[in-house]
């Protein structure tokens, strides 16, 4: 049965502010998105990928990213203006057939084989499930003032990452009936949630960051460093 990774890459990188888009930019000689797409191809669970960038990007991506690099890609289609949009782009060419789907962010490079298997195992079981991590810092509630209302304990929370993977029929109905309420939210689980179904973190990785900001590339491309040294890549 086929296991479907979906790649939303249409953002604009606000919070980088590069001239160029942060998933286009280079860590150890590739572009983000190739070392993100590297893993998917290398990672046998993986059937297909769809990758969704920017509108009228398909084609600069094609020639100057992917080049013949990328067997798996069955397809690279057009985002829009919300995550949530760019996700339920990809999804909407997936063929029934598909078992499950892997969403994850083109901006997170240093997603690894195994981990992707483990979130992989998790939806199996449970129907949906994602890869996340222990906060380190304390966490607080505030108001529009800046001023705290409240501190959730910490042993309560966790950062969620990608990837977040779905029975197929589970991520469609969720997405569709998200879209259908006008509901947003910034990951694929929330809307799953939304819908009153069981939700499994998996533990990851704190080097699974997402490339958000410029002092993430300092850390990713140490992170990259490290791996070549010990020969993981
Ligand atoms: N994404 C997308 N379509 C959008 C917005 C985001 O496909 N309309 C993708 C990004 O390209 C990224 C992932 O979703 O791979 C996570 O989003 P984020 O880190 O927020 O990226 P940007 O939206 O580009 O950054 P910012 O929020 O700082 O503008
Ligand atoms: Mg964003």
């Amino acid at each position: 049965a086929d296991v479907i990774a979906v790649i939303p890459a249409a953002g604009v990188g606000r919070r980088m502010g590069s001239q160029v888009k942060k998933q286009y930019l280079t860590l150890r000689g590739k572009p983000i998105l190739y070392h993100t797409l590297q893993v998917m191809e290398e990672c046998t669970d993986i059937t297909s990928v769809v990758l969704v960038v920017g509108a009228g990007e398909e084609e600069y991506c094609q020639k100057n990213i992917l080049g013949n690099s990328f067997s798996k890609i069955m397809a690279v289609v057009p985002g829009g203006d919300h995550r949530q949009t760019s996700v339920f782009n990809g999804l909407s060419i997936l063929g029934r057939g598909t078992e499950l789907v892997v969403i994850h962010d083109g901006a997170r490079p240093l997603i690894r084989n195994r981990e992707i298997t483990a979130v992989i195992k998790g939806a199996r079981e449970i129907g949906a499930a994602a890869l996340s991590v222990p906060l380190k810092d304390t966490v607080k509630v505030i108001d529009s003032h800046g001023l705290v209302l409240k501190t959730p304990s910490r042993e309560s929370l966790r950062a969620v990452q990608t990837p977040q993977v779905f029975k197929y029929n589970i991520i469609m109905e969720a997405h569709q009936t998200a879209k259908s309420r006008g509901f947003f939210a910034t990951d694929d689980c929330a809307l799953v949630e939304a819908m009153g179904r069981p939700v499994k973190l998996v533990d990851g990785s704190y080097e699974n960051i997402k490339i958000t900001t410029p002092e993430d590339l300092v850390l990713a491309d140490a992170f990259l460093a490290r791996r070549t040294e010990t020969c993981e890549l």
